[in-house]
């Protein structure tokens, strides 16, 4: 009974999250959709949060290739400023508030989430990472 009425709590409180970013659309539902595969890889998952998502974007990490880093190594410090890739290729700032047509077509962030953290982390980022990462940008 008891966890019955926190997974109720827990689900209504996600779903609060969640619509509380706007209104809905593919972001939204590719969020949803990380949250329920989040929740499956972890019971105890109660949310994504943009600081753990600051922390991804901004951490430098050992596993990947050497001349990338970390996230801001093409995307830059500043979220809301365009980044630059490796050729010196400019990059559309990453922030939602910069650049609001950002995360729109999922199969776009799917791929390089894919090939972009496998560079940085030499692995492919979790569901849960992917949220976190996401609600940092937009939230700046
Ligand atoms: C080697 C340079 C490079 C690094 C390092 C890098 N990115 Fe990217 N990223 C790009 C490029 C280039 C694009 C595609 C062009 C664009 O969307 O403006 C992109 C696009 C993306 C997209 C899709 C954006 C959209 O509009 O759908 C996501 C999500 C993303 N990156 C996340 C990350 C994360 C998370 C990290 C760190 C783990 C990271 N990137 C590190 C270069 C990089």
């Amino acid at each position: 009974m008891h966890r019955n009425l926190t997974t109720t709590f827990l689900a209504a409180g996600l779903a609060l999250t969640l619509s509380g970013a706007g209104i809905a659309g593919p972001r939204e539902d590719q969020l949803a959709q990380y949250a329920s595969a989040a929740k499956a890889a972890n019971p105890t998952f109660s949310g994504f949060s943009a600081d753990r998502g600051k922390t991804l974007h901004t951490q430098a990490f050992a596993g990947g290739k050497p001349d990338t880093p970390a996230c801001t190594t093409c995307h830059g410090k500043d979220p809301r400023a365009p980044g630059r890739n490796l050729t010196g290729k400019a990059i559309e700032p990453v922030a939602v508030s910069s650049a609001p047509s950002r995360y729109t077509d999922p199969a776009k962030v799917e791929k390089w989430f894919k090939r972009n953290c496998t560079e940085v982390m030499g692995r492919e980022c979790s569901a849960q990472e992917k949220g976190d990462w996401l609600s940092f940008v937009a939230s700046q």
